[in-house]
């Protein structure tokens, strides 16, 4: 029986949209029917790279092409509400990369637009979709840790400052929160759903963007405490206390393959417990005992290997929406996104802090 083929259509020749492109090889049924650039030429290189079947510069070419079935919009972070609105108007369904938006306001319009035009819209969080953080949620869901009362993550990857990059320009929606901060913050909503309260404090980059930002969710028996920035690598792992113990997303979380289960007394363990640092000689250590044993003491490692970059279970997440004539992922709904924007947007609105010193 000939399965039709899903045609994607990618906005963007950088590099998430290669890793995208790549990735779209562990999806059944999908393939890249065309590209999207503002160059003839980089659009024509991605084509031969990618096999997609069609190069485009004009957008309006693109849009109009009815093989695409949908959209990948992987551009800088300014140019994300332009180019989901033309999509949107144009009846397609999109995937917007992450952030939706650089701001909550501008999120709502993409939202709005795709509820006017009862068409498929979703953030690019691929995060959410994967099998470890899945399993991470259907453990919660089964009462594996007890109630949620703390959530920890840091996600901070170490960047030369360059303001002409995505990363620092105030122009292409840089910043650390817009870049690495919203993983944490949409997974913390993942678990808690929205804060009743968001605290928080940043450090600016000498372009006006934020360096390094602290963002708090505050629920009602619940606390989430994260942060990110470019100044420096992080321990990059995902932390949810429980009343009767723990799960970690290992590090690093956003792209995680692997958790780890505590009980109450193996997390309070200087031995066994998962340390802010990350698990050093400990960890390897104990990653040595049989898995027998260490489950007798209280922790458990869980693996969820996948090919590639990981980036594929999003795309058979919307594939999948769109069979079922869905236009929102109950998985990642844009309401959803814009509350993450408007957390991230109480903590910028305020001044930064003083660099600190060194
Ligand atoms: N999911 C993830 O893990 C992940 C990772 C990285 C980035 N992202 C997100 O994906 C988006 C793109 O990031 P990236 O790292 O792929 O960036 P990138 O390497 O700079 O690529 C962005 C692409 O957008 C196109 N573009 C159109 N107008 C542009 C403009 N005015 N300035 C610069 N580029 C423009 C360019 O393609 P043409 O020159 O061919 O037009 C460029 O190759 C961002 O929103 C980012 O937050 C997600």
């Amino acid at each position: 029986v000939a399965v039709k083929t899903f045609g994607w259509g990618i906005m963007g020749t950088g590099d998430i949209a290669r890793r995208f492109a790549a990735d779209l090889a562990f999806v059944p049924g999908a393939a890249i029917h065309a590209v999207l650039s503002r160059s003839v030429e980089k659009a024509e290189a991605f084509r031969a790279e990618t096999g997609a079947k069609k190069a485009y510069h004009d957008v309006e070419a693109f849009l109009s092409d009815p093989l695409i079935k949908a959209v990948y919009i992987a551009t800088p972070n300014s140019l994300h509400l332009a180019q989901s609105l033309r999509a949107l108007r144009n009846r397609k369904p999109v995937l917007v990369e992450k952030p939706l938006a650089p701001s909550s306001p501008e999120a709502e319009v993409i939202e709005r637009e795709a509820l006017r035009q009862k068409s498929f819209a979703m953030e690019a969080m691929w995060t959410r979709f994967l099998p470890a953080v899945q399993a991470a949620k259907a453990h919660i869901e089964a009462g594996a840790i007890g109630d949620i009362r703390k959530i920890s993550a840091d996600l901070s990857y170490f960047r030369d400052y360059d303001p002409e990059s995505r990363f620092f320009s105030r122009a292409l929606g840089g910043g650390a929160a817009l870049d690495l901060g919203v993983y944490p913050v949409s997974l913390a909503m993942f678990f808690l759903g929205e804060p009743d309260q968001v605290s928080g404090r940043w450090f600016s980059a000498k372009s006006g963007v934020d360096m390094r930002t602290e963002i708090n969710l505050h629920y009602p028996s619940a606390e989430a405490e994260l942060s990110c920035g470019f100044d420096r690598d992080g321990a990059n792992h995902f932390l949810i206390e429980g009343t009767t113990g723990a799960i970690r997303l290992d590090a690093p979380f956003l792209k995680a393959r692997r958790l780890t289960r505590y009980s109450l007394s193996a997390r309070n363990s200087p031995l066994l417990g998962p340390l802010p640092e990350g698990d050093g000689l400990a960890g390897k250590l104990l990653s040595r005992l049989p898995s027998s044993l260490t489950r007798f003491l209280g922790r458990q490692v869980e693996h969820y290997p996948f090919p590639g970059n990981g980036l594929q279970f999003q795309a058979i997440a919307v594939m999948d929406a769109l069979k079922a004539g869905e236009t929102q992922s109950p998985i990642m709904p844009l309401e959803a996104s814009v509350a993450v924007l408007r957390a991230v947007a109480i903590v910028l609105s305020r001044s930064p802090m003083p660099v600190p010193p060194g």
